[in-house]
């Protein structure tokens, strides 16, 4: 029996009456499958001539995404529908990825496959390794590894064509899996020690740990506590929507740039302190910080609008309430500095002093600046072994694969055109050339 017919919904739409003009127009409104409806503005400008402006795109959707959902205000994130509690309790990082990847967590065979397809492609170019001798000892690691990978492009020509899918999924797959290899290599070149390979044996994360640590003259014996916590750390800091890395790949890709080179941008991106750099300045705040006592100060001193000091792993774009990301990595510096045998970590009192200060005080509490997850990690990658330099690095190696599901995401739509944002100009008029004679 047919339904009988209802009449369809009205579409819901925005309008926009211009008051210069008295001319209104309709804008379509968009509903998700979740979280905020969208006004579709992509005809404002041929109708009306004038463009929308969002400096920071505090108020803007660049693309239509199925990957990630983040509810600020719940303080909810969720891969392809999962949470991200769920995930880091119960998955491993590479069947994240896969599941960021390809959309639903993979059967036992297809784990398997995917596991095989990143773990042989782990070794580098053997030339690569040639190519650290150009850097400083001291070059900070995320100088070289915008380097070196921008420079993947320049090894593996066979997998540069972005619209060949075989050739997308190839350098997707080398990418997940040299990322750790490059970031081993540039921690063992800043040392002087020699570059340890992979071992096809060890997981994702075991491999990482292996080739950092371990040194020709020593067995190496893998701690299964701190693998799980790389792992987990990892699965923390894999995706995370349009962020600012994020929409450097995505700009990057539109233009038909290959993806190495579109990596490369992202870990640029990345590195600023305001972002993936902000684990690294947490330590360097700590440090400052010194002591409980001085806290009150740079509290004082983080209200202050005229001082550019902020309270780095604090407050977040999209998050008003804490950071999940932030809450899971707490839970996990306990037990990494539990394993550890460290009984009293002062920067974790520190830190967890300055939280409980912070979360109390007004200018916070307002603002609804909590932690995010650059606030704990770097206490917890410090206990493992890495100097605060290699933190953003760390952050790189998980978000590589966040950034291939979304420029991959990007490439597939068939809808896809070049990114080129407009702009509102207030710099001079037309004025004619003057020789230098009749000038000043
Ligand atoms: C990441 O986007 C992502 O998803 C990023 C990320 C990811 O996974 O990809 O989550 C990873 O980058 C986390 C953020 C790491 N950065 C930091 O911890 C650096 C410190 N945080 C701030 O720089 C800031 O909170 C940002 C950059 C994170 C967010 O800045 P916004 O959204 O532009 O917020 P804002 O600057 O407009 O701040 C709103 C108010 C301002 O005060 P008023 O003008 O209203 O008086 O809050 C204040 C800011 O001055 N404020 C802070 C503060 N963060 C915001 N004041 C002191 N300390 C801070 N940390």
């Amino acid at each position: 029996m047919s339904q009988p017919k209802t009449a369809a919904a009205p579409k819901k739409k925005a309008i926009l009456t211009d008051t210069v003009t008295n001319k209104t127009m309709d804008l379509p409104i968009i509903d998700g499958s979740i979280g905020p409806s969208v006004i579709d503005v992509r005809k404002l400008y041929a109708d009306t001539g004038y463009f929308t402006y969002d400096p920071g795109f505090t108020s803007t959707g660049s693309c239509e995404s199925k990957i990630t959902y983040i509810d600020g205000d719940e303080g909810l994130l969720l891969h392809r529908g999962y949470p991200i509690e769920e995930l880091a309790e119960h998955s491993n990082f590479m069947e994240v990825a896969y599941l960021l990847l390809n959309g639903d967590l993979p059967t036992l065979e297809e784990m398997k496959k995917f596991e095989k397809d990143i773990t042989y492609h782990t070794m580098v170019h053997e030339q690569l390794s040639t190519f650290f001798r150009g850097f400083r000892r001291d070059a900070h690691p995320m100088a070289v590894m915008c380097g070196v990978v921008g420079a993947l492009s320049a090894f593996y020509h066979d997998s540069l064509d972005i619209n060949d899918p075989h050739q997308r999924m190839i350098a997707s797959f080398r990418l997940i899996a040299k990322m750790p290899t490059i970031a081993a290599m540039a921690f063992k070149y800043s040392m002087g020690q020699p570059f340890i390979y992979p071992k096809n044996k060890l997981s994702y994360a075991e491999n990482f740990l292996y080739m950092t640590f371990a040194v020709p003259a020593e067995d190496y014996q893998n701690n299964p506590v701190l693998a799980k916590a790389m792992d987990r750390l990892f699965i923390l800091h894999a995706d995370h929507e349009q962020n600012a890395s994020t929409s450097t790949v995505r700009l990057a890709g539109s233009s038909g740039a290959n993806p190495f080179a579109c990596i490369a941008a992202g870990i640029a991106s990345l590195w600023g302190p305001a972002h993936g750099g902000a684990n690294e300045a947490v330590l360097a705040m700590l440090g400052q910080i010194g002591d409980k006592k001085n806290i009150p100060e740079f509290i004082k001193r983080a209200k202050d609008k005229n001082d550019s000091f902020r309270l780095m792993g604090f407050g977040h774009r999209v998050y008003k309430n804490f950071d999940p990301r932030a809450q899971v990595m707490r839970k996990s510096c306990h037990e990494v500095l539990g394993e550890l045998g460290v009984k009293h970590e002062p920067l974790l009192d520190l830190a967890m002093e300055l939280e409980r200060i912070a979360l109390e005080d007004k200018y916070f509490v307002e603002r609804k600046l909590y932690p995010n997850v650059d606030f704990y990690s770097g206490i917890i990658l410090r206990a493992m072994g890495f100097p605060t330099s290699m933190f953003t690095v760390l952050f790189a190696i998980a978000r590589t694969v966040g950034w291939i599901a979304q420029w991959k995401e990007m490439i597939e739509d068939p809808s896809q055109k070049i990114g080129r944002p407009r702009q509102l100009y207030t710099g001079h008029t037309r004025r004619s050339y003057k020789p230098v004679q009749q000038r000043g």
